[in-house]
């Protein structure tokens, strides 16, 4: 096997003296070269999308797309999915490892005593249309909570930062639960601590004070994984856009609001809604091959959603888990026979062995299956993002705590290749075309 290059030259066609640069390894995963020092020489490098270019240093996800391996601080997410809970990951990320039975209990009493909100937060609610999207409510109430916890624009200080990643996480389920509440018109149900996570969510979103309200366990055991595989996925755009803007030392409210929005796209977590959305759409089996056909089409817009993924060349690690839970769901609520599960399954299989698909490796993603056992459960199609983004809340968190305590951290300030009008003149506007 070749040994690892430890430097690299970079050679120019001109008279540009060569620049060496040195060449980073991981733990795990692919070389960089580190160019931090190229700006000084007269160049930059050009990559849009980031397809090339690592952003960071991180010791939280590690992710291998070509294998489909997502591990978090070393634990493959198998083996996290089947036998952790949400908090115990969101422990893990947050703050390096599996907690201990000691610190599994203290973690869980701190993020209790945190649950509720303001009573004064439900004034911000209350300004919103009935009809708005829950992503466009919550993105306002979580940046809303810097008005809330002034003394939280302190981010140098860790015991603050700890205390801001605590109300963020207790407070998300809240959040997003009363976000929907507010839309159907219903009271807003306040958070029960005995419950679990999971289940404090799930009983927010369907409880009502004039019935009890039994969480289900399958219902819970479900929703659990799927905050577990959302937990956290490395450098995506909403993490990326978290670090970013935390770079400028902005405050964690205004952090998590902003990769809130980045998650709303249809390309980030905005898929699984966009994916039942379009399953609603094809509405039946015999429209499957139009929808492929307009998928392989390359003046056609339209994408199969659900579908794809940046860094996957493989099976998305999390699909597979969220697959074998979406036949159990459907088993075990007796919604196998459900026309729209049938249609996903079909679908599924076309795309697999079609060779659009299968050559470009595009495989179906953990929001395809997301999307359909959300459905099962009884979730409307708007509330799928805004969980997305309360189980990606604990990797954000990590993330943006991470970039507060490295030393090579640097506001996020990237370059770009000019391709304007060159310098011009002011022209007068009587002398305008
Ligand atoms: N349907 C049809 N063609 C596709 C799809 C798709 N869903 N995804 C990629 N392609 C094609 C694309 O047209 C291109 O073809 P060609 O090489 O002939 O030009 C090729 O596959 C590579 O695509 P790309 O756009 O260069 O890939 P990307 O890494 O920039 O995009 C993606 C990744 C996830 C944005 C994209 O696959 C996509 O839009 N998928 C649908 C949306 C979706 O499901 N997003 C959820 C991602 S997983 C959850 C998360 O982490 O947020």
């Amino acid at each position: 096997m070749a040994t690892k290059p430890t430097k690299v030259t970079i050679s120019f066609d001109n008279d540009r003296a060569p620049v060496e640069l040195p060449v980073l390894s991981g733990t795990l995963g692919n070389d960089v070269i580190d160019i931090r020092k190229l700006g000084k020489h007269g160049i930059y490098t050009y990559d849009p999308g980031f397809l090339s270019t690592a952003s960071c240093s991180s010791d939280i996800t590690f992710i291998n797309g070509e294998e489909g391996n997502l591990y978090h601080r070393g634990y493959p997410i198998e083996q996290l999915a089947e036998n952790a809970n949400f908090l115990e990951v969101a422990h893990l990320l947050i703050k390096g490892d599996l907690p201990n039975a000691k610190e599994k209990k203290n973690f869980s009493l701190a993020i209790e005593r945190h649950t509720m909100l303001h009573d004064q937060m439900l004034n911000v609610f209350r300004g919103f249309r009935r009809d708005a999207h829950p992503m466009a409510v919550i993105v306002s109430v979580v940046g809303a909570m810097a008005a809330f916890y002034p003394e939280q624009t302190n981010v140098t200080d860790p015991k603050l930062r700890e205390i801001a990643a605590l109300r963020l996480l207790a407070k998300a389920p809240t959040i997003a639960a009363w976000s929907y509440k507010y839309t159907i018109g219903q009271p807003f149900v306040y958070p029960q601590n005995k419950l679990s996570y999971a289940e404090n969510f799930l009983y927010m979103m369907f409880a009502t004070p004039c019935e009890e309200y039994v969480v289900s366990p399958i219902l819970a055991k479900a929703f659990e994984r799927i905050l577990i595989l959302h937990a956290d996925h490395e450098q995506n755009a909403s993490t990326s856009t978290v670090r970013l803007v935390g770079s400028s030392g902005a405050n964690p409210f205004a952090c998590i609001a902003a990769g809130i929005a980045s998650l709303w796209g249809p390309a980030h977590g905005g898929a699984n809604e966009a994916t039942l959305k379009m399953l609603d759409e094809i509405g039946d089996v015999s429209c499957i091959d139009e929808y492929i056909a307009r998928a392989k089409d390359k003046n056609d817009s339209f994408r199969l959603m659900g579908f794809g993924h940046r860094v996957y060349r493989n099976m998305d690690p999390r699909a597979a888990i969220m697959r074998k839970t979406c036949h159990e769901v459907l088993n075990e609520l007796g919604l196998h026979d459900d026309p729209m599960f049938k249609l996903a399954m079909r679908l599924e299989k076309i795309a697999l062995e079609d060779e659009y698909f299968v050559k470009r490796k595009l495989y179906p993603n953990v929001d395809f299956y997301s999307g359909i056992v959300m459905r099962a459960m009884g979730i409307p199609n708007s509330m799928f993002t805004a969980i997305f983004a309360l189980a990606r809340t604990a990797g954000w968190i990590a993330q943006w705590n991470e970039m507060h305590t490295d030393s090579s951290n640097k506001i996020g300030r990237p370059r770009q290749l000019y391709t304007g009008e060159a310098k011009r003149d002011f022209v007068p506007i009587d002398d305008r075309k």
